[in-house]
């Protein structure tokens, strides 16, 4: 017989989540970029550095990340022991897919000697070749640290590596990688909109273009654009990121207006998370993501760097 299975609404579906989520003892961390119910349901969301700090120090069993696979891979590596649950294998990050761990061996070995310094954006693998991490939130405090001896091959993303380097002496040298949602932002859209709304700061993240980040009134990772916002007595803001951001600016500065810079700054692979996909998660334990011990040892290294530089 051809049984109708029924469609849970979203208030069920969160009902289930909660019960599944204390049954396997499990941690939900959700980042800025997801959708607005899934950062609702979660027990930390945030930019990529407080999210990887939450899963290296939290003490629950299991790790469900709601956000794409490199944050997966990071919580794994830095929580080895935990079974960590991405829920959509397929969310993906297309900046990483920009700098393939072969192409990258090769470039290492034609630029010695050379410092590198990883963008968690960035494969375990690429991880593991890499001297140092950062995220945007303190990629030009983990650049001042490193000695100037050598120069420092910045990847994937162009775009923070041009970023950091004027924040720093370092001479930086640029993979070429960017992100898809955040370099499609042009000065034009910029000029256009800021010119609808002259009274409006624009916030924007270090993966815009440069000639964007020109324009901005401040620069900085989600957690930084959520912290101005939240200590800056402007009303209005045009925000350069993804749109995912615009819930929490929402619902902790109901008296504040925010803009998009443009409603084409989606990151799909975030999306692709769901609730009915994170309770189908919570209860198969599945797809789990663990990184081979082999590169987990080396990428640790790089990323410890960085989580010491960042306490
Ligand atoms: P942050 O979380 O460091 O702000 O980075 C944004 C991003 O693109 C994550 O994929
Ligand atoms: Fe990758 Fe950009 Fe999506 Fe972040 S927003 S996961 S950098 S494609």
């Amino acid at each position: 017989m051809n049984k109708k299975i029924k469609k849970l609404s979203n208030q069920e579906l969160i009902e289930n989540i909660l019960i599944w989520k204390k049954k396997r003892d499990a941690v939900i961390l959700a980042h800025v970029y997801q959708p607005g119910e899934i950062q609702d349901i979660a027990d930390f969301t945030g930019d990529s550095l407080f999210l990887s700090q939450q899963a290296a120090k939290t003490k629950a069993s299991v790790i469900l990340f709601c956000g794409v696979q490199f944050m997966a891979e990071t919580a794994s590596i830095l929580s080895p022991e935990k079974i960590v649950l991405l829920p959509d294998l397929h969310a993906g990050c297309p900046m990483a897919d920009m700098a393939p761990v072969k192409e990258v061996k090769a470039k290492i070995k034609e630029m010695q000697p050379i410092t590198v310094l990883s963008y968690v954006n960035s494969f375990a693998s690429v991880k593991a070749l890499s001297d140092y991490c950062c995220t945007s939130s303190n990629a030009v405090k983990v650049a001042q640290s490193i000695s100037k001896e050598k120069d420092i091959l910045f990847l994937p993303d162009k775009n923070l590596a041009r970023f950091t380097a004027s924040k720093t002496k370092q001479n930086i040298i640029p993979w070429k990688g960017y992100c898809p949602a955040h370099n499609l932002l042009t000065k034009d859209e910029v000029l256009h909109i800021k010119n609808l709304h002259p009274q409006a700061l624009l916030l924007v993240h270090p993966e815009c273009r440069p000639e964007v980040c020109d324009l901005a009134d401040y620069i900085g990772s989600t957690k930084g654009i959520i912290d101005f916002v939240k200590d800056n007595q402007a009303k209005e803001y045009i925000i350069g990121t993804e749109i995912g951001i615009l819930h929490p600016l929402k619902k902790n500065n109901p008296s504040k207006r925010f803009y998009p810079a443009s409603n084409k700054m989606v990151c799909q692979d975030m999306k692709l998370i769901s609730l009915e996909k994170i309770l189908s998660s919570l209860k198969k334990l599945e797809p789990q993501v663990k990184v081979p011990e082999k590169i987990r040892k080396k990428a640790l290294i790089a990323l410890n760097r960085m989580m010491e530089i960042s306490k």
